[in-house]
């Protein structure tokens, strides 16, 4: 099994995140634990039941009622796994792996690192050769994406390492001038660390934001082209709708999420580099003056800040859920390693 891409196959352990529909498409998350029981209101499904089946097994759960079990998706669990910070939904990390060119073997540098939702794109992006370090300043942050993180691969990968700090202070301290291929940003106020970003990236690196208003997209852009380091930024958004197709009626979903961020990337010059065609606005850092930061507050951006209280009861969710991964992670290798895998029952 590699570090950052376990195949999650064969049946059912305990440990396993288990992402179970039920009747009218109702979705529960569990994890199997020896005696555990998912009580609704239709009856009782045992855990103990789905160990041993293989994934895509429908199992009976009460009354009537039926429920299809599969091993959830990365982006069934980013969706679906404990939440400190808002995450980067798997529309968004997609394009971000594209347009930040995150490649097997890319030394990777993210701030901050929130939830943990990006981190996994990344690591697996990055893969086995490459090395992502996430930066955080909230150590209870830093919690929850850390046990996301083991909860999704069974295990911290060695390709990943999380540094807890701000970023405009830690990062010249982690990694050497022009040692990182390729930076992502997603934090309140990306400005304060892009003077840094341009120390730490090598000529050519890509330098990604991912900025919920258009205010700090115009702040972004524009203090990107006032260090004179970077190529002209390029910006977009993506919007996922959803189809219904079934018979005859093949439409556009109703509903869809709409808004969730803005991406804008540039890719670092070679020192002293003025690109020829390249039309500059004559736009400096100052543009922005400082009493304006006071305007990025979470508030301000419509962020809704998680409380202390909650935070604590994520971090405790989340890493019961690692521990419960890396306990079948460590049967499936003891399986492995000893006998041959249970068989799937009928
Ligand atoms: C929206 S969350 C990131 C979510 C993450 N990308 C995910 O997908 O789960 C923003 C995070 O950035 C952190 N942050 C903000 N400014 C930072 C900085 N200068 N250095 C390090 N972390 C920072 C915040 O504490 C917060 O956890």
């Amino acid at each position: 099994m590699t570090e950052t891409a376990p195949r999650p196959s064969g049946p059912f352990r305990y440990g396993d995140r288990v992402q179970l529909t039920g009747p009218k498409g109702k979705l529960y998350t569990i994890t199997l634990r020896e005696g555990g029981e998912l009580h609704t209101h239709r009856g009782v499904l045992r855990h103990a039941a789905l160990v041993g089946l293989p994934d895509g097994s429908v199992v009976p759960g009460g009354g009537d009622a039926e429920y299809l079990a599969l091993r959830p998706l990365l982006r069934d669990f980013v969706m679906s796994m404990p939440r400190g910070a808002t995450i980067v939904y798997p529309k968004d990390s997609a394009q971000i792996v594209a347009q930040a060119d995150i490649f097997p073997g890319a030394v990777v540098v993210e701030a901050g690192v929130g939830s943990g939702a990006l981190s996994l794109s990344l690591l697996r992006a990055a893969g086995d050769a490459g090395r992502v370090i996430s930066f955080e300043r909230r150590e209870e942050f830093a919690d929850v994406a850390r046990a996301n993180v083991a909860t999704f691969l069974g295990r911290t990968p060695a390709t990943w390492e999380v540094v807890l700090g701000d970023l405009a202070e830690a990062l010249p301290a982690h990694v050497p001038a022009a040692g990182v291929d390729r930076v992502v940003l997603d934090m309140l106020a990306p400005w304060e660390c892009l003077d840094v970003v341009a120390d730490a990236l090598t000529p050519g690196g890509v330098v990604l934001c991912y900025v919920a208003t258009a205010t700090q997209l115009s702040r972004v852009a524009e203090y990107l082209r006032g260090t004179g380091a970077f190529t002209e930024p390029e910006a977009s958004e993506t919007m996922v709708r959803g189809w219904h197709v079934q018979g005859l009626s093949v439409r556009p979903d109703h509903r869809m999420v709409a808004h969730t961020g803005f991406l804008i990337t540039a890719r670092r010059l070679a020192p002293g580099a003025v690109p020829p065609d390249v039309r500059r606005r004559t736009v400096r850092k100052t543009a922005y003056g400082d009493e304006d930061v006071e305007l990025w507050t979470p508030g301000a951006v419509g962020d809704r800040d998680i409380t202390d209280k909650n935070l604590r009861k994520r971090v405790r969710e989340a890493q019961r859920a690692a521990d419960g991964a890396r306990q079948a992670a460590a049967g499936r290798e003891g399986a492995a390693g000893s006998a041959e895998a249970p068989r799937p029952t009928a």
